[in-house]
């Protein structure tokens, strides 16, 4: 499959027409300046000699990427968000950055991405359910996006929060749905920093289906799916460790961290191998699954000291 890299693709595939008048606004509004040297993780210089690892599995159809989706908000069954999601309004998107850092407000989405150049990243994906993918992404390393902000020595986390808007999003009304809205998710600052984690705008070259998280949202590639949140309406820096939202329903089965770890059953079912989609009753198209999901030479040392076999 042929696959076109980000300088090929048109930028109004990648980007809608306001983010080129919203370049303006953005040195405006933000007061752009260098970003923070003084952030923990990689430095800048490290981030743009970092080589991202090829992956050499087939990729993952478009249409099951984009029609095989976890996106609670629209309903639990996986048809659900591309059945749903067509209701959801994503323009005008407002992002609220909150907590340890210096520019805070409110702020149109366009204008904290604003004259950075999308890049394509295959990686694979694992899901905690025991299904994976490889997907096309596109989208800007979440460094980039979070130096501009210029998180304080605080900083110690960052925190994601899913949008709340029950009147389209049908799974928010559901009244026997488990989770307390609006879906949150977390990072370690130097989780957060780290090249491979992308700040995902498209997919297959396109910008990003609702159904998939429009119209920006969370791909941290060593984790379990559920930290690659969706939707995005609010980053906080904190300094203390968020509470993500599957830890806060199941805190026996789903922790903080989530690192993709074979060596970790799931209490109710093992995490050695994946089901790699598509897949059939036939044929299950099982696999092995690999540690940090086959990221281990990028970031296992972040976690350095760490006791994995509780790193769940
Ligand atoms: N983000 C939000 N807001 N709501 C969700 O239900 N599901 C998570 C994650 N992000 C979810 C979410 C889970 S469990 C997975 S596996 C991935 O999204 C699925 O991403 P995909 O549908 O693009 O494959």
């Amino acid at each position: 499959m042929l696959i076109r890299k980000p300088d090929d693709i048109p930028g109004s595939e990648i980007t809608p027409e306001q983010h080129f008048h919203n370049r303006r606004t953005l040195v405006r509004t933000l007061g752009l300046a260098a970003g923070s040297a003084l952030l923990p993780g990689i430095t800048r210089a490290e981030a743009d000699e970092f080589q991202v690892p090829a992956v050499d599995d087939p990729l993952t159809p478009e249409k099951i990427v984009t029609g095989f989706n976890n996106f609670y908000e629209f309903g639990t069954d996986k048809s659900d968000p591309a059945r749903y999601a067509h209701r959801l309004t994503t323009s005008p998107w407002r992002v609220t950055v909150s907590g340890e850092a210096e520019k805070t407000g409110e702020f149109d989405y366009e204008d904290l991405i604003a004259g950075m150049t999308p890049e394509e990243r295959i990686y694979r994906f694992r899901c905690v359910e025991a299904w994976s993918m490889v997907v096309p992404w596109s989208g800007i390393p979440l460094a980039d996006i979070l130096r501009r902000l210029e998180p304080n020595s605080r900083a110690r986390y960052v925190e994601f929060t899913t949008l709340y808007r029950p009147e389209e999003m049908p799974g928010q009304k559901a009244i026997f749905s488990s989770i307390d809205w609006p879906y949150v998710e977390g990072l370690r600052m130097d989780e957060a920093m780290h090249p491979l984690t992308l700040m995902a705008t498209g997919v297959y070259g396109k910008p990003l289906p609702n159904q998939n998280g429009a119209p920006w949202r969370l791909i941290v590639p060593w984790k379990y799916g559920f930290k690659s949140i969706k939707s995005i309406v609010a980053i906080r820096f904190t300094s203390r460790e968020p509470v993500n939202t599957w830890q806060q329903i199941a805190p026996r089965e789903y922790g903080f961290y989530a690192n993709v770890n074979p060596a970790v059953d799931h209490p109710r079912w093992s995490q050695a191998r994946e089901r790699r989609l598509p897949s059939t009753l036939l044929d299950q198209n099982w696999m092995p699954t690999l540690p940090f999901n086959g990221y281990a030479d990028q970031v296992a040392g972040l976690y350095d000291g760490m006791d994995l076999s509780r790193n769940f």
